[in-house]
């Protein structure tokens, strides 16, 4: 059985100050919380945060002795340099973290991340021994228009050609967020979710064989909500979710993976 992964996208929210008092918040309610702590003890839960760069290090202090993930929301690929503005791997390292999450739509899309950017990211997280969360979603125009799996086949393919199937398998989290979803309160029905994520695994088989499609997590995002988890989760091919605006309280994020335990 996968393991679920319930993710924590801050964005641009959360400084350092409330990052702390989120983390004591919410460090003991998820160690007293006893399914959710039974679950992670079992190795098939994982919850994790993606702070803001400058909050990394108040996250990764303020879990100190619990499971919780900290990530890394964005990285350069080089590993120093004159990069005016840029966040390494090995920097992100450094202050604990072990995911960061490549190729957000609103990298994508509005800091125009291109696939070959993203594709140069993923493999230095790799060189660093840090998870990914690829993310990849479509469009509205580009769902209108019929051209969903093209562009998800697109984004997928360019950001893990070359790699090596048990990279894919044991190392990449694959986010699904259809872009027309994410902020917007609108999620998309969770037999649409389902369509995409299932589609996305049968292109891990294709590409990488059935065994590596079978063991890599895959995440639905956009709009998750301690309502709607449990319905997203009862599809086969989801395997957890990437959240936004419900991550940034302790109270409601805990209510999402309350309603991912297995
Ligand atoms: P949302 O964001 O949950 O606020 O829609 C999801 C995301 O962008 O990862």
């Amino acid at each position: 059985m996968r393991r679920r992964f319930i993710a924590g996208n801050w964005k641009m929210f959360n400084g350092p100050s409330a990052t702390s008092e989120f983390m004591s918040a919410f460090v003991p309610k998820l160690a007293s919380s006893e399914d959710i702590a039974s679950n992670i003890n079992k190795g098939m839960m994982e919850v994790a945060v993606f702070a803001p760069f400058v909050s990394l290090d108040a996250a990764t202090k303020g879990k100190e002795g619990s499971p919780l993930i900290v990530g890394a929301q964005n990285m350069h690929w080089e590993k120093s340099g004159a990069f005016t503005g840029e966040v390494s791997a090995p920097m992100l390292k450094e202050l604990g973290c072990t995911h960061v999450i490549i190729g957000h739509s609103e990298r994508r899309h509005i800091f125009r991340e291109t696939s070959e950017d993203l594709h140069k990211k993923l493999l230095a997280a790799l060189e660093e021994n840090l998870t990914p969360v690829f993310c990849v979603g479509e469009l509205l125009e580009e769902r209108e228009s019929g051209s969903t799996f093209d562009v998800i086949r697109k984004q997928l393919m360019a950001g893990l050609k070359v790699m090596d199937g048990s990279d894919v398998a044991d190392k990449i989290i694959v986010a699904y967020e259809p872009v027309w979803a994410i902020g917007t309160g609108k999620t998309a029905s969770s037999e649409d979710a389902q369509e995409v994520c299932a589609f996305i695994r049968k292109l891990l088989a294709d590409t990488f064989g059935e065994g590596v499609a079978e063991k890599t997590i895959i995440l639905y995002g956009g709009s998750v909500k301690p309502e709607n988890t449990a319905s997203i989760l009862s599809m086969k091919d989801i395997d957890g979710v990437l959240v936004g605006g419900a991550s940034l309280k302790p109270d409601s994020f805990l209510g999402i993976a309350k309603a991912a335990v297995q």
